[in-house]
């Protein structure tokens, strides 16, 4: 039996049109999911995953068809959860080079399915590495980066970027821009999550950015100035003492671009009214910038704010459920359990 667990992530920039080849920086977050991994003998697999919101529910299915999850939660969720969880065993059967082999799986995860918060691409990294090591293979962190990449790309139809599961194989803040992937220093960002309880669908949204990138050039446009922003993004945390707390100037700096990015994202048909109001709720409060992160739809908004006012302000804002402080997670993918 092998546990390994990988964390969640916030977008500091570029959601969205990272998928188009634009750059993005996504941030490891402490917050993880855990996964063990028993090879079995009889080739099935069943997986058990409890928590997979804030408040923790539990799922159970087996491997039978006639199996529903003993869960309160919607089902595409569910059956989402089910499918990067599937894509995960055959990746390290794959990478085992044992095609037959059956797991018990085990999923625990403090990370909010759905939310924005990167769940399904920790779930896919720990899930690798724990099966294949349950199996004695043990892979580089480049390598399930991958391999969690291309089960997210089977998940979501080909609508998925390496930015997602390279942060959260990899830890710390990375820069990810088609296919180069890279870790990048970072000051210590004081991030606040407000979430609102509810989750987006994240190929629905892709596939809405991608139509309406088809359709009018002004919206390319929109996805292109993104990238525009990151790229500014990226030149100021380059700037930052990456071993310090990041200055007030710097952050003005970096809430500027958040701001600038979330109004793209909105342009774009990803916010929505519970993520507006919390990100208003942020700057209202003297945050230094606002965006949502992750695919949108309802989820999550991080702000940069090292005073308390934002996550007060949160508190009280209507549509937000819960709101925490976010530490960056400089490990990402590990063993728990050898
Ligand atoms: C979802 O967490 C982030 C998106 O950019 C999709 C992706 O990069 O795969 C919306």
């Amino acid at each position: 039996m092998t546990t390994c667990s990988a964390p969640g992530k916030v977008y500091l920039f570029g959601e969205h049109a990272v998928v188009y080849g634009e750059p993005a920086v996504p941030c490891a977050i402490e917050r993880r999911a855990r996964v063990t991994a028993e090879p079995r003998e009889d080739g099935r697999v069943r997986v058990e995953a409890a928590d997979l919101s804030l408040d923790g529910f539990t799922v159970t299915w087996g491997d039978g068809t006639d199996d529903h999850p003993d869960i309160d939660a919607p089902t595409p969720l569910v059956e989402a959860g089910m499918g990067y969880v599937n894509e995960a065993v055959e990746q390290a059967r794959d990478a085992a080079d044992a095609p037959e082999v059956g797991f018990d799986v085990t999923v625990e995860s403090d990370i909010p399915l759905g939310a924005g918060l990167g769940s399904s691409a920790a779930v896919v990294a720990a899930g690798i590495d724990a099966g294949t090591r349950s199996l004695g293979v043990e892979l580089p962190p480049e390598e399930i980066a991958d391999r969690a990449y291309r089960a997210e790309y089977e998940v979501q139809d080909g609508q998925a970027s390496r930015a997602d599961t390279f942060c959260s194989t990899m830890g710390g803040a990375v820069r990810v821009e088609g296919a180069d992937c890279r870790t990048i220093d970072a000051p210590e960002l004081p991030l606040v999550v407000g979430y609102d309880g509810g989750a987006g669908d994240t190929g629905k949204l892709v596939a809405g950015v991608r139509a309406l990138r088809d359709e009018y050039e002004f919206a390319a446009d929109t996805v292109a100035a993104i990238g525009d922003v990151v790229r500014e993004g990226t030149e100021v945390l380059r700037e930052a003492d990456p071993d310090g707390e990041a200055d007030p100037d710097l952050l003005a700096e970096l809430g500027r671009l958040m701001n600038f990015d979330h109004g793209l994202l909105s342009a774009l048909g990803v916010s929505s009214r519970s993520l507006d109001a919390m990100v208003w709720a942020a700057r209202d409060a003297d945050a230094h910038g606002a965006k949502l992160t992750g695919a949108g739809g309802g989820g999550c908004i991080v702000a940069l704010d090292e005073t308390g006012g934002t996550e007060t302000a949160l508190d009280y804002t209507p549509g937000c459920e819960r709101s925490f402080r976010a530490e960056l997670a400089t490990e990402g993918v590990r063993v728990e359990e050898p």
